[in-house]
């Protein structure tokens, strides 16, 4: 891949093989993290060098960010091609010049070239990826529980549970993953390299002074994956049960999961983040107040071509909608959308017609798996409508059974 000129003396553009290390240690820096020379040979099993960027000051790396060629279920279930964004950052030295939104731009530019329809992310922070055209589109909450207070009000049945090591945990996660996610909008397809990445690892570095990683599988229906850090207040055992990911195919194996966890001897606290924000715990519990439910950090997407995206998902209802999108980085998708959308398939092209509704692109990424609703942008100021019942259409075409959800981070 070419490179590009940035600005004097600035050059954009994937790393080769010798340079992965020196973009792995600017890529560290950035985030104040510290990875053994393991950790960095390990990531690299997961990178593709062409789909690395940094902008180079001479010789050095003083900007980064990659991409991870996932695919996303969609609404009807379709698998659709997602980068996952990821390692962004800019050395302190170099900040605020510009280098992110230059990458952004290229990246975004090159994804569009590489017919990746949907590019997602989780923001360091929340201000800075709307102007890049990305929305909060898959929300999630975090849960804490005390183990003690932690009862259903109906037990579930008991479970054929296993522990598993981690030689013999991944195939057995990736098994019940690979059945639950085509059918969950939201969740992302990992590919074969992040399996042994995620789970055939597990250094020390990493686990936050809690236990190395514990795998509780239920034949093909279900797993959790978590930690504990032991603890003790006064001699009496008081630690923290921290959940990795739950996932389950059935209810069933859900409810025998969380009891699972609950069963988890000298632990008082338990706790989950990237939970579905329908998590169905609460209802199970004989105090449903017990467990304490908080805003957790959304998934930002981003549709990169646009119309690939939109006539991939299927709709609740059929209907007819032209939308007037802003997109002041990706050229492609700016302008009006005629938007023919059904529970069976849908069309869309470029129009001359009038808009119905008028937005920016990255809120029609919010809305795009059903997560947000354009009502909502509406009373935002963020969606303007000029058909009278546009947004009410809208929110009829777009909406889903089950908001959307991705279970782990990348
Ligand atoms: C966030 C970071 C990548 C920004 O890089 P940068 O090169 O300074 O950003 P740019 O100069 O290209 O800024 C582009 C725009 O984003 C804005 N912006 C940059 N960082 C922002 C932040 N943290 N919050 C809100 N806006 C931000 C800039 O003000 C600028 O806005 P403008 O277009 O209106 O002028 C950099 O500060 C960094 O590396 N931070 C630490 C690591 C990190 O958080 N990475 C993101 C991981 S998801």
């Amino acid at each position: 891949m070419t490179g590009t000129d940035v600005a004097a003396g600035l050059h954009l553009r994937p790393v080769t093989d010798d340079e992965y290390p020196a973009f792995s240690a600017a890529v560290e820096r950035q985030f104040a993290d510290t990875v053994t020379a393991e950790d960095h040979a390990a990531y690299r099993t997961i990178t593709e060098l062409d789909r690395t960027l940094a902008v180079f000051d001479g010789s050095e790396i003083v900007g980064t960010t990659d991409s991870v060629p996932f695919t996303m279920t969609v609404p009807g279930g379709a698998q659709l091609r997602c980068a996952g964004v990821t390692s962004v950052g800019v050395r302190t030295t170099h900040r605020r010049q510009g280098l992110l939104a230059a990458m952004m731009r290229r990246q975004l530019d090159d994804l569009a070239a590489r017919g990746e329809p949907l590019a997602a992310l989780l923001a360091s922070e929340s201000g800075i990826y709307g102007r890049f055209g990305y929305g909060a589109a898959i929300p999630t909450v975090a849960t804490s529980i005390d183990r003690h207070a932690a009862r259903f009000a109906t037990p579930p049945a008991r479970q054929p549970i296993r522990l598993l090591d981690a030689a013999d945990a991944v195939a057995a996660v990736r098994r019940v993953y690979e059945r639950v996610q085509p059918g969950r909008p939201g969740m992302l397809a990992r590919p074969a390299a992040w399996w042994p990445f995620w789970l055939g690892r597990d250094p020390e570095g990493s686990r936050d002074g809690y236990s190395r990683r514990y795998h509780a599988v239920l034949g093909d229906r279900g797993y959790v994956v978590y930690r504990v850090k032991p603890g003790w207040t006064d001699n009496v055992p008081d630690g923290r049960l921290r959940v990795g990911e739950l996932v389950a195919a059935d209810d069933e194996a859900y409810a025998a999961l969380w009891q699972f966890v609950f069963d988890v001897d000298l632990v008082t606290t338990i706790e989950a983040e990237l939970r579905p924000a329908d998590e169905l715990l609460g209802l199970l519990l004989a105090e449903p107040m017990r467990l304490r439910v908080k805003g957790g950090e959304p998934f930002y997407l981003r549709l990169v071509r646009l119309p690939e995206a939109l006539e991939a998902r299927r709709y609740d209802a059929a209907g007819t909608l032209v939308v007037d999108v802003r997109d002041g980085v990706c050229p492609a998708n700016d302008g009006r959308w005629r938007l023919e959308a059904g529970p069976d398939g849908a069309r869309c092209t470029r129009t001359d017609g009038d808009a119905d509704l008028a937005l920016d692109v990255r809120d029609l990424g919010a809305a795009y798996l059903g997560g947000e609703r354009f009502s909502r942008l509406a009373r935002a100021g963020r969606v303007t409508e000029s058909t009278p019942g546009a947004v009410r259409r809208a929110d009829t075409l777009f909406a889903v059974d089950a908001p959307p959800w991705n279970p782990f981070e990348f």
